[in-house]
């Protein structure tokens, strides 16, 4: 196991009914800037819940944040913090609500007059430098509410950049599972391959000594597996949708990531499809996923098998034979949420992607992503041209 610090300071308050706990847990003295997307919770009631709960405090608004926050759009919310003189946000919604905010945070306190830049160089907040922030989710899927990590788009550009720091954790999240009830299947489905790829992005590398660590991974991808079919299903289950959704904390709050090497590389990939072609973010994991895995499957070989026997029960074989039936086992999975997983599935236009792929990670120098950090722009061209 390698040397590691481990410290998250969000408090989880998880159950029915808990969103009333605002009023306990907001700072006294806070005035509060709500926000929210497109409006999901308006027609859900999670707006009237959040609304009462704090009812004696002095509460503005901002709605209209897009799936996959919009860098001009966060701006409006930024001119709102200055001129009502907020102290406190609160994300009501899922990652692309909670990223805004976590944007907005850094953004509040930060002197550049470009705030871009905070993406771009990119910029990392430390403990007491954004603004205090908490949410309400209501998508599970990345772990926004547990994590320090955040994404922005910027649709004039193309570009979809991350940064994030210590001082961007949550001061607490609030996960009620029945805000899953209103959530579409699609949006469901995305949650679970979403949470599912963040596992793996730390599990696929090579076979290591954190056997706690592999055991973490393994149980959350087996669990996800196990009620992926329940949740998907039209009679809600609260009990379903409860471990649905602290699967989805507990793949991205940083502790299956500590004492491990992590890869990383999907997400890198897949966001350069969700900025060329505004393809879902989970279904661009599924879509690059696979094709990593075989591109890389001399390194990764290990760890394939040992999921495709732990997970998926496959005994029969030798390495390389249970590590191709392990690919293939995601692969169905994926499918069986109703993901497609080849780009000309989603896009007619995917021809000279792998050329603006390789071409964005040049530019933005990405380099030495994948447990080894080897991958190249031109290894990222390969992979992407092999999930056309
Ligand atoms: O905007 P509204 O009307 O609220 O509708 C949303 C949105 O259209 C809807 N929705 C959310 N809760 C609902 C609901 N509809 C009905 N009932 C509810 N209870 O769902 C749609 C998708 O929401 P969004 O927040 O975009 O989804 P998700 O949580 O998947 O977030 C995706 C964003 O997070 C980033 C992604 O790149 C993407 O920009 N990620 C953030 C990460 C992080 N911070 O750690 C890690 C991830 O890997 C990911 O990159
Ligand atoms: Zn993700």
């Amino acid at each position: 196991m390698l040397n590691f610090e481990f410290k998250n300071p969000t408090k989880i308050i998880f159950g029915k009914g808990e969103i009333a706990k605002l009023e306990k847990e907001v700072p006294k003295d806070a005035k509060i800037l709500m926000l929210y997307g497109g409006g999901s919770i308006r027609k859900n009631g999670i707006y009237e819940q959040v609304k009462t709960a704090l009812k004696d405090f002095e509460v503005e608004e901002f709605g209209g944040i897009p799936a996959n926050p919009e860098y001009e759009v966060l701006l409006e919310a930024l001119k709102i913090i200055r001129e009502k003189n907020i102290t406190f946000l609160l994300a009501v919604g899922g990652g692309s609500v909670i990223d805004g905010t976590k944007f907005l945070s850094a953004a509040a306190n930060y002197e550049g007059e470009d705030k871009w830049e905070i993406l771009t160089k990119p910029v990392r907040t430390f403990e007491g430098e954004g603004m205090p922030f908490a949410t309400v989710l209501t998508m599970p899927a990345t772990g926004s509410e547990m994590n320090s990590g955040y994404v922005v788009s910027r649709r004039a550009t193309n570009e979809k950049l991350s940064t994030g720091g210590p001082g961007l954790f949550p001061l607490f999240s609030i996960l009620d599972p029945e805000v899953i009830r209103s959530i579409p299947k699609k949006q469901i489905a995305n949650g679970i391959a979403d949470a599912y790829t963040h596992v793996l992005e730390q599990y696929m590398t090579f076979p290591t000594s954190a056997t706690l660590q592999e055991r973490f991974m393994e149980s959350i991808l087996q669990t996800l597996q196990e009620v992926a079919p329940k949740v998907l299903a039209d009679d809600f289950d609260y009990e379903a949708a409860g471990n649905f959704m602290w699967c989805c904390t507990m793949a991205l709050n940083g502790l299956i990531q500590k004492g491990v090497v992590t890869d990383w590389a999907v997400h890198a990939m897949g966001h350069e499809l969700t900025a060329n072609f505004g393809i879902d973010h989970a279904r661009t994991l599924a879509i690059v996923a696979p094709s990593h895995y075989r591109y890389y499957f001399e390194n990764k070989k290990g760890k394939l098998a040992q999921y495709a026997e732990r997970v998926w029960n496959i005994t029969e074989g030798t390495t390389e034979e249970k590590a191709t039936k392990g690919i293939e086992k995601l692969e169905e999975f994926f499918h069986s949420l109703d993901i497609k997983t080849k780009l000309s599935e989603y896009t007619e236009e995917y021809a000279g992607t792998a050329e603006k792929v390789e071409k964005a990670f040049t530019e933005r120098k990405w380099l030495g992503l994948g447990e080894h950090k080897k991958l190249t722009p031109q290894d990222a061209y390969k992979i992407i041209e092999m999930s056309y």
